[in-house]
């Protein structure tokens, strides 16, 4: 009976989720109960079978997997929230796929602008479409010269995601407003990288450096920042890490900017809200953490000292552990790869022994594995990305993600507005202020 009471009260997705469950639950142990009047028979097709044994964790029974689905998960743990087409993730086997292709085979074989026409339209482009995409976005990456005044007023010490989250808010209003939906996304994407290096130079008092077209992405980006065509290597290195920031499934910020989008809101203040969403160091400031953390370890030999300290404390480790990933985060594998493949000068070198020094001992001491992050912020800092730009960056390389989300969502929309499971007091009597003679009665 209680669990019929939740699925009354639960969202139409988690009701269907529940009731599956529940009738699957039902049928089980109507065989072991008989005729028990408390237990009612559901039958439910193979297929929902299916779909359960899919949710179910390594090992677990049953009766476990019905506990964990109707039970409230903290932080919405292996909540299904939606239905996705853009990105697959394999939490314990360690593989995350955009649109069915592998990410391994994308940071090997793919581009920027391939990547993000993937995310959109959910197959890859031939070789005329992807010029004419790469040309639309190339000619869209000048800013508004009202977006650039806002964020040229801006203090120069201010944090730079708050910047950038000003800069993003400020497109939505000096964007051309004839742009359909799809433009908009073109001019979001395109327009992000050139925020993140204006942001960059007003920081450092230098001008601000005007797009070019003839650049790839990631070319042009790094030029903005530096005021150098960067050499190929590292246009590639960007690239990579562009790639593997593209999507991510259902992560805090994509969540956030479907949720937005879900309202009917538009698509500047989706992505918005995805910035500040990006801004929390649980989900985007890890990897400038992560660098902070090698430095002050300071030499390989003093990495476990550091970390069974940390470890005592019940610290988090940056750049460790993952929501989903259960194993090593696949993305992480790709940049540890470059990493020991790029890493050249002794201070370098250094920093990637410390850090793989932590990972030896966070694997045997928690079995805890390494995420996007332990290695980004190297892979950064070889390219010349300044520190306080990681996450900025990060947002650039996630922005096709956003956007592939919020056209999905906009194409079947259903308002995201799921219920609490409330445990504060029920109809308490009201008390005239005069009549309450110490603080709290009614709390
Ligand atoms: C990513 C993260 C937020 C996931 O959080 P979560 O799914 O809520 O996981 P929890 O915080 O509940 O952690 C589960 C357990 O692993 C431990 N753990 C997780 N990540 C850890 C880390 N980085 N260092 C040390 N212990 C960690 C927790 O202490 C907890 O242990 P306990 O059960 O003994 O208390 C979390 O792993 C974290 O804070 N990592 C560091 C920040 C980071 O790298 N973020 C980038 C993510 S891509």
């Amino acid at each position: 009976m209680a669990l019929f009471l939740h699925v009354a009260q639960a969202t139409p997705l988690h009701a269907t989720l529940i009731y599956v469950v529940y009738g699957i639950y039902a049928v089980s142990m109507s065989k072991s109960k008989g005729n028990d009047p408390d237990y009612t028979t559901v039958k439910v097709s193979k297929d929902t079978q299916a779909k359960l044994a899919s949710l179910g964790k390594y090992g677990e029974t049953m009766d476990q997997i019905v506990q964990r689905l109707t039970t409230q998960a903290r932080g919405l743990e292996d909540v299904v929230a939606g239905k996705s087409s853009v990105c697959f993730i394999d939490g314990r086997e360690g593989r995350l796929l955009y649109r069915g292709y592998d990410i391994a085979d994308l940071a090997a074989h793919s581009s920027y602008e391939e990547t993000t026409y993937l995310l959109w339209n959910g197959h890859l482009p031939t070789t005329i479409e992807l010029k004419a995409f790469s040309e639309e976005l190339a000619s869209k990456r000048p800013i508004p010269r009202e977006v650039v005044s806002i964020l040229t007023t801006l203090p120069q010490n201010c944090d730079t995601m708050d910047a950038l989250r000003v800069g993003v808010s400020a497109l939505g209003v000096f964007d051309d407003p004839m742009y359909t939906q799809q433009e908009k996304a073109e001019s979001i994407a395109s327009k992000i990288g050139t925020v993140v290096a204006a942001i960059h130079r007003h920081k450092h008092d230098q001008d601000i450096i005007a797009p070019r077209e003839d650049l790839s992405f990631a070319s042009n980006f790094l030029y903005m920042i530096t005021g150098k065509v960067p050499s190929e290597a590292d246009s590639h290195l960007m690239d990579v890490l562009l790639i593997l920031h593209a999507d991510h499934e259902f992560n805090a910020s994509t969540f956030t900017a479907r949720v937005i989008a879900s309202t009917l809101s538009d698509i500047y203040s989706a992505v918005t809200g995805a910035v500040g969403a990006l801004k929390g160091p649980l989900h985007g400031g890890a990897n400038e953490k992560v660098v902070e953390m090698t430095s002050e370890i300071g030499s390989p030999q003093k990495v476990d000292a550091y970390v069974k300290a940390k470890l005592a404390s019940k610290a988090k480790i940056n750049g460790f552990g993952h929501r989903v990933y259960k194993t090593m985060d696949p993305r992480a594998r790709i940049l540890k790869d470059m990493a020991e493949r790029f890493v050249r000068t002794e201070k370098e070198k250094q920093s990637l022994e410390i850090i793989e020094r932590t990972e030896a001992i966070l694997l045997k001491e928690k079995n805890l594995y390494p995420n996007v992050d332990l290695f980004s912020g190297l892979t950064f800092t070889h390219i010349g990305v300044p520190s306080y730009l990681f996450t900025p960056v990060f947002a650039v390389g996630r922005s096709p993600g956003w956007l592939a989300h919020v056209l999905e969502q906009y194409s079947d929309n259903r308002i995201i507005r799921p219920i609490a499971d409330y445990v504060g007091p029920q109809l308490t009597p009201y008390v005239p202020i005069e009549k309450r003679a110490t603080s709290g009665v009614g709390r």
